[in-house]
């Protein structure tokens, strides 16, 4: 083993990357497609990466489409392109499969609002209720779960649990309030939320619909209610990417991270996508969590097959059954990836 790499993997805990100089005459892309065949590898990306990332990838989707992949490859290795909590979850679904994921410290915001030890004992204040929890979470938070949803299935779970069981909802307050407001039901909600989906500017955005009459307004249910509340359709991120494929309108405003609109372009060339406004001067709506994985990171991740996503056996065995009966509900619901 070289010394740089030698101090690389030392060092890899606290930078949460492999930080290895790359030949910068590499072609990466054919390297990645090289290192893919070779390894067995699959790799899983979400509509929230890099352009370039996205371009590579085996499968892109949403979380609900990420799971039932890893769920059913028969890959070797699992290159998660994506964040922290859904490269765990593909571990958990395939326990016996080396999963990596380029950089260990692309988190997110909701999945840190919601601490296991203090979810717990929040927990133990409703002992009837069922709990239901975005799978935007911890592993750890998983094994305090009885059923997991992702923003694509979340109604038709919530509609699974019968009409007289109480139901705690974590940790996604805005979705939460979302899903109150579709299903009827009422929930006892964490107080979490999505560092990306609370940005956005109301005022900026009625400016842009009054600029654009013809365009659709279109968002997802991580938005705070006020948003949601001037939305054309709320959908998860292929919900979303669906809308516009099959909405003949031209424009689109599309309050979402903006990855999203990679595949937007690329489905409807002839339409144009506008990101909605945030409140803040950089005018940006990238998730800063799935924006730290690069081309680089991710050639690295798979020539060393580094960092790797390794859980305790008891989280596995204890996280997975909410995951399962997600899938098994979403299978019967018809969602398929
Ligand atoms: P979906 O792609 O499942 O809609 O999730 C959005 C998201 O925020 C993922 O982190
Ligand atoms: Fe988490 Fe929000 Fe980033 Fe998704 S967009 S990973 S919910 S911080």
């Amino acid at each position: 083993m070289s010394a740089a790499l030698k101090q690389a993997k030392q060092t890899l805990d606290r930078k949460g990357f492999l930080d290895l100089e790359i030949d910068p005459t590499l072609d990466l892309v054919k390297e990645i497609q090289k290192l893919k065949k070779e390894k067995k590898a699959i790799i899983l990306a979400h509509y929230y990466q890099e352009s370039e990332i996205q371009d590579l990838a085996d499968y892109i989707g949403d979380s609900l489409g990420l799971s039932q992949k890893a769920a059913a490859t028969d890959a070797e290795m699992i290159v998660f392109a994506g964040v922290h909590f859904m490269a765990e979850t593909a571990k958990m679904l395939s326990p016996h499969k080396k999963v990596v994921l380029p950089d260990l410290k692309a988190g997110c915001s909701l999945a840190d609002s919601c601490p296991a030890p203090l979810f717990k004992k929040f927990k133990e204040r409703y002992p009837d209720h069922v709990v239901v929890s975005y799978i935007n979470c911890t592993a750890e938070l998983k094994t305090l779960t009885d059923i997991c949803c992702t923003s694509s299935n979340a109604v038709a779970i919530i509609e699974s649990i019968p009409k007289d069981k109480g139901i705690i909802f974590a940790p996604d307050k805005n979705l939460g309030a979302y899903l109150i407001k579709k299903t009827g039901r009422d929930m006892v909600l964490w107080n979490g939320a999505c560092m990306v989906h609370e940005i956005f500017s109301q005022e900026k955005i009625t400016k842009l619909m009054e600029r654009h009459p013809s365009a659709k307004f279109i968002a997802h249910p991580e938005c705070e209610a006020h948003i949601l509340e001037q939305a054309d359709f709320i959908g998860s991120t292929s919900q979303l990417l669906k809308f516009t494929r099959e909405n003949s309108a031209a424009e689109f405003i599309v309050a979402t991270e903006s990855g999203i609109l990679h595949q937007m372009q690329l489905a409807s060339p002839q339409k144009t996508f506008i990101p909605a406004p945030p409140n803040n001067t950089c005018a940006c709506n990238d998730c800063p969590h799935m924006k730290r994985n690069t081309l680089e990171k991710l050639y690295l991740s798979m020539k060393y097959e580094l960092p790797e996503i390794v859980l305790e056996e008891r989280v596995i065995r204890e996280g997975r059954a909410c995951i399962d009966k997600m899938l098994e509900i979403s299978e019967k619901a018809g969602f398929k990836a």
